[in-house]
């Protein structure tokens, strides 16, 4: 039989917080990587982290009517290669501004898709074939403490997967373990305009390494599950 290898998937692996998670975890893991574009125009990109790492790329979108199968596709072929996924990482999601008043069926259809339907069908597809120990991880938003009045339905979804951690970690229980992160600023949109870094503790926003070093934290714990690692530099009890 073919040797199996240790992998780490990143769903939302490519852009922003994703690409910078890949870009540090290449240094010492085999990669699977989403996204939910075509993968010919990330060419050089993917051939730099070649250079460091094993990569393997598939496209998952969450407004693709095959999405399932698509996914059970993926996985099946990653299995028939031999590929022994250890750790699964869910970035993947979008924050659109939508204050109250302004809501629509379609603009909260759109955000229940991107932030919870997907994380959701992801976690399905992907935590039943995970190895033995292995440990799924999504990332949530310090918005489950206290909802961003512009963006609640962003973090009504987001509540919903913190729901979901204890849900999914006793669904997968004893084999595969479920961690989330509520992360406050990792990776900001625009230099910090208001202050957020003096609303927190240590006077700093995050970064994507501080992210990458709690998701190998919980990668390593093997008595952590069920669990969400809040990680805003104290932002909660500034
Ligand atoms: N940035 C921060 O400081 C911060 C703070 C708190 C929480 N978070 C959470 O961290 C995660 C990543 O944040 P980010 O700032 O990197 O997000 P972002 O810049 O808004 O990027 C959106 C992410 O969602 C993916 N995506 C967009 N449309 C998609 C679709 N139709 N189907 C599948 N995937 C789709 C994108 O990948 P592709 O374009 O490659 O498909 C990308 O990975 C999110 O879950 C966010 O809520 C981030």
């Amino acid at each position: 039989m073919e040797e199996k290898e240790s992998w780490w998937i990143l769903v939302g692996g490519r852009s922003r917080l994703g690409r910078a998670l890949a870009e540090s975890f290449a240094q010492d893991r085999k990669l699977v990587l989403t996204s939910s574009k075509p993968w010919n125009e990330e060419s050089r990109w993917l051939e730099s982290l070649s250079k460091r790492t094993r990569v393997q790329t598939f496209q998952w979108n969450a407004d693709d009517p095959e999405l399932v199968p698509t996914m059970m596709a993926d996985m099946k072929s990653l299995g028939d290669a031999g590929v022994r996924l250890e750790n699964a990482v869910i970035v993947a999601g979008t924050f659109p501004e939508s204050p109250f008043g302004e809501w629509t069926p379609s603009s909260l259809e759109a955000t229940w898709r991107m932030n919870l339907s997907f994380p959701l069908l992801a976690a399905q597809t992907l935590g039943p074939g995970l190895a033995a120990g292995g440990c799924l991880q999504l990332l949530l938003d310090t918005a489950i403490h206290k909802p961003f009045a512009k963006h609640m339905p962003y973090s009504i979804a987001k509540a919903g997967l913190a729901a979901l951690i204890p849900g999914l970690a006793k669904a997968l229980a004893p084999r595969v373990r479920v961690v989330g992160h509520a992360i406050g600023t990792a990776l900001p949109n625009s230099s910090d305009p208001f202050n957020l870094a003096d609303r927190t503790l240590l006077k700093r926003l995050g970064t994507p390494e501080d992210l990458a070093r709690a998701i190998r934290y919980a990668a390593a714990s093997p008595y952590l599950t069920g669990d969400i690692l809040t990680l805003d530099g104290g932002g909660r009890w500034a």
